[in-house]
């Protein structure tokens, strides 16, 4: 079992309550999803961040691809995997100019987004993506409304944008604020000093929910974030800090896992204010945490002493091929 199938396993363990294959088991006949909106960071930049700032250079792309496919990884990310299981072709950027098809969806994420924007510290002058959430949000509204006109004039663009109807029956999907989380770091803010931000970053995230519901989304699939303290960048950057069993950084973890709850409670309460829709958090931290504790079961024994390899496979945790 390659590790992405590992994930998705469990995954659809979360999910479905199931141990049988994750695209066996995504119930794609019932569900019918036309299209696929996601919102993201590098995790889920098919590429954004690519077509704004960087060509990316080998070993990007290298195991699926044959060559960079404007994404931080050597193969396929989640969102890719999720596409295919839903019987979808990958998703264009919506930054991307070239060869591009948004019929069946696109893509807002960019490499390095944060929910919040850190001022001080934006492209070019910084490391965040200037290409935040709401501005996320703001570029698929003003899709929304130019994909129909394109569409009205007919031509030959009209078949590379979505129909009326798909914006209500799409997936919107969302993986965002780790980079909130690490940059404050990154930047020396104390973690209690992100403990504290984490509530108003929650709330900026809500906020877009339920813009997009205002502009007709009903389907919301929400990824939680990662085990922060098992990055080996926190690891390096912060030696001192006390590990657990698995040797990842416990103060970290604790961090990513404070942001977990008060996402899932922020979903809760839009559950109960928004009736019509179907929100799912999904746990990634736990699908990965099992990673580190699990290696050699998962079928994913990860080389401990290969600093490189894993930094770039923490990069794109969900990152297989
Ligand atoms: C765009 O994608 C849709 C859905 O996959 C497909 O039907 C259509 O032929 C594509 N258009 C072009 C020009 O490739
Ligand atoms: C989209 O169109 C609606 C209706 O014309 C308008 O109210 C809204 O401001 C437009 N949104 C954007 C982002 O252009
Ligand atoms: C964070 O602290 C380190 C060590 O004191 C320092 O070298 C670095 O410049 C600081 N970074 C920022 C963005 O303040």
């Amino acid at each position: 079992m390659d590790p992405t199938s590992t994930i998705f396993s469990f995954l659809s363990v979360l999910l479905f309550g199931s141990t049988t294959n994750f695209n066996h088991d995504f119930p794609s006949e019932s569900c019918h999803f036309p299209a696929i909106f996601n919102f993201g960071a590098s995790n889920s930049d098919t590429g954004g961040y690519a077509a704004a700032f960087i060509q990316l250079q080998s070993p990007n792309g290298n195991t699926f691809f044959g060559m960079p496919a404007g994404r931080f990884c050597d193969g396929r990310l989640i969102v890719d995997f999720t596409a295919e299981s839903l019987d979808l072709p990958f998703l264009s950027s919506y930054l991307n100019s070239l060869a591009i098809n948004f019929s069946h969806g696109a893509d807002f994420a960019t490499a390095t987004s944060t929910i919040r924007l850190p001022m001080a510290d934006v492209v070019p002058y910084g490391h965040a993506s200037p290409f935040y959430l709401p501005l996320q949000y703001l570029q698929f509204a003003q899709f929304k409304n130019r994909s129909q006109i394109i569409r009205r004039h007919g031509g030959i663009y009209a078949s590379l944008m979505p129909r009326e109807e798909t914006f209500s029956k799409a997936l919107y999907t969302f993986d965002i604020g780790q980079n909130d989380l690490t940059q404050s770091l990154f930047l020396n803010m104390t973690i209690v000093q992100v403990i504290a931000a984490i509530p108003d970053i929650v709330n900026h995230f809500s906020d877009i929910i339920k813009n997009l519901y205002n502009l007709g989304a009903r389907s919301f699939w929400v990824y939680n974030t990662r085990p922060l303290g098992c990055f080996p960048k926190i690891l390096i950057s912060f030696p001192l800090a006390e590990k657990e069993s698995v040797g990842c950084a416990k103060p970290y973890n604790l961090l990513a896992q404070r942001f977990n709850a008060e996402l899932k409670n922020a979903l809760a309460r839009l559950r109960i204010e928004f009736p019509l829709a179907t929100i799912v958090y999904v746990d990634l931290y736990s699908a990965l945490y099992s990673l580190y504790t699990h290696p050699t079961k998962n079928g994913n024994k990860i080389p401990k002493d290969t600093i490189l390899l894993l930094f770039y496979f923490s990069l794109n945790f969900l990152c297989a091929n």
